[in-house]
């Protein structure tokens, strides 16, 4: 109680927050994370051997099918309490004021379906699909599966996940903005990630250098979380909707 009083207190009076999200903010709504994704006949394979630039050339048809797949297993989940709380936290921030920035590891867009703004994909998003040809990305929200793995663009390519491959580059911008926001943020939260993967790991030090009160939501101890001013071991499905009441309600 003391800890969500003391957190909700400085997000009321936050100036400008940045928040990271990770695979554990959707697992209250059932989407596997990377690794449970291969499931079922997919379990044969390795992230790294369907998730790579290598593994699309090699086989693109296998790649397509695993992707639209989990685009369709997305499509098919709700947004949970998390997901809204943070929608609502977000507003009310606005409405104060504040800046806010979400950024996000998640490809499923169940931030935006929960009714957050402006949310920064830094790895991409599994409705979306780009041409392999003029690079021209295209959202795929039809619940059916496609015709064909790969499918053919209008633009002589074929489309594939405009997510980003292992051994792939974040866009310059998002990671211009991401890096820009935390060292000028007062509140660093990071939920639901084991930031583990660059450049989450980096995201944390910016905000500590900007001397942001830094707070992680994850019930489970990270390799970061001795850096935070405030770790809450509780999942984001419980503890999100608590402080927007406490800071908010
Ligand atoms: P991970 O699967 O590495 O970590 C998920 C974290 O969520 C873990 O630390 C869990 O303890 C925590 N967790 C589980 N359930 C939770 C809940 N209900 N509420 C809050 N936290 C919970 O996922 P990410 O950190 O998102 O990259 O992984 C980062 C990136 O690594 C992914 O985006 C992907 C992967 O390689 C790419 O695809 C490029």
């Amino acid at each position: 109680m003391e800890q969500l009083d003391a957190i909700a207190q400085v997000l009321r009076h936050a100036k400008s927050v940045v928040v990271l999200t990770g695979a554990g903010v959707s697992a209250e709504s059932g989407i596997p994370t990377f690794r449970g994704a291969m499931e079922g006949h997919w379990s044969k394979y390795s992230p790294q051997e369907l998730a790579t630039p290598e593994a699309f050339a090699r086989d693109p048809q296998r790649v397509a099918q695993w992707y639209d797949e989990r685009r369709l297993k997305a499509l098919a989940c709700q947004p949970n309490a998390g997901h809204f709380a943070l929608a609502k936290i977000q507003e009310a921030l606005l409405n104060n004021g504040a800046s806010f920035t979400l950024l996000t590891q998640n490809v499923d867009q169940l931030h935006q379906r929960a009714g957050s703004t402006d949310v920064v994909e830094i790895h991409g998003s599994i409705v979306k699909w780009r041409c392999t040809k003029t690079h021209t990305s295209d959202e795929f929200y039809d619940p059916e599966p496609f015709e064909t793995h790969p499918l053919p663009t209008p633009y002589g390519g074929v489309y594939r996940p405009d997510v980003v491959w292992f051994g792939e580059p974040l866009k310059t911008e998002d990671l211009a903005l991401a890096k820009g926001m935390c060292l000028d943020c007062d509140v660093y939260m990071a939920i639901g990630t084991s930031a583990v993967v660059y450049p989450a790991t980096g995201f944390i030090s910016y905000a500590i250098d900007a001397g942001a009160t830094t707070i992680e939501i994850n019930p489970a101890e990270t390799i970061l979380s001795s850096e935070f001013s405030h770790s809450v071991r509780e999942t984001s499905g419980d503890f999100l909707p608590e402080l927007y009441e406490a800071a908010f309600g």
